[in-house]
């Protein structure tokens, strides 16, 4: 499948999501039918304190795999970019983490989705947002310009991840931090899982190796790079993500069970220009 034809796929389901949104179905990461509540991969990734401090409709439409601004260092008068910021609510919570004086932007390149973080966004009340549309591949802001990148469940279902992550780069100021929740892998997988459109679009299929995810973003430029598994889904999570798509459930499950999690990755944009391959163009 080329990285056109993945984009327009998941574009597709993410504005089905947050169109279903609105009457409360969601349609999530990990299992193209499940229902939000019992999926292994989007359920309880939020305390009651952190819900209950944006609208309803921001927990609704949460469609991530982990809560990246729990563990990401967010210091008033800060910027954050959130790449993929889908309903919004990593957007808001950081929001409200770097006000008064500091800005959350959230990125992302589906209309449906960007309608329904603004409309959130005004239900909340809060005015340091603002939603960009755009492609994490592409990021419409300048060089040097975000304290820390945040997003929650997106880079895995890039076809170009490497982009994303020069773009990353790119966009942090030195020193700025990377702080992104992702599924990731670990050891291989089987290659009819590899293959899946329904899966890609479903955040499992391209999901990097642990390892790949360090080393794309060495390459990139980035130091103290870490990956943090957060939650490994088990043979039971593994049957939900293949049911009905035309799986050998019984048979893939087990080969599947134990390599998949969500993890946290963490990396920093050295403070000094340290070569010509680790320098943005106009440094
Ligand atoms: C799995 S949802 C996650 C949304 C949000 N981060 C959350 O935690 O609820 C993926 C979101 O990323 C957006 N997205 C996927 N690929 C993208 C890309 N290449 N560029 C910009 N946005 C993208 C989708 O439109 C969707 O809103």
């Amino acid at each position: 499948m080329s990285t056109t034809d993945v984009k327009d796929a998941v574009r597709e389901k993410y504005a089905q999501a947050a169109l279903r949104v609105r009457t409360a179905e969601t349609s999530c990461c990990g299992a193209a039918s499940a229902r939000d509540r019992g999926n292994p991969i989007t359920s309880n990734l939020y305390n009651t304190g952190e819900a209950a401090s944006v609208p309803e409709g921001a927990v609704l439409a949460s469609l991530g795999c982990g809560n990246p601004t729990a563990l990401a260092q967010l210091r008033p008068g800060e910027t954050v970019l959130d790449l993929g910021s889908g309903g919004g609510i990593d957007v808001l919570l950081s929001a409200r983490r770097v006000a008064p004086t500091g800005k959350a932007y959230g990125l992302d390149m589906t209309d449906e989705m960007l309608a329904l973080g603004r409309e959130n966004q005004r239900k909340a009340g809060i005015e340091n947002v603002e939603f960009l549309k755009g492609e994490i591949e592409n990021i419409p802001l300048p060089d040097n310009s975000v304290d820390v990148i945040i997003s929650n469940c997106v880079v895995n279902l890039s076809g170009d991840k490497d982009r994303v992550m020069r773009e990353s780069f790119r966009v942090l100021k030195p020193g700025g931090r990377f702080a992104v929740s992702d599924v990731v892998v670990k050891g291989d997988v089987p290659d009819e899982v590899r293959q899946s459109v329904l899966l890609w679009i479903g955040c499992i299929a391209g999901a990097l190796r642990n390892d790949e995810y360090a080393s794309k973003l060495a390459q990139a430029g980035f130091e103290d790079i870490a990956v943090e598994p957060t939650r490994v889904y088990d043979v039971e999570d593994a049957r939900q993500f293949l049911a009905g798509q035309g799986f050998d459930v019984d048979a893939l499950a087990p080969q599947v069970a134990g390599k998949f999690m969500s993890a946290f990755i963490r990396a920093t944009k050295p403070q000094a220009c340290c070569g010509p391959s680790c320098c943005s163009e106009s440094e």
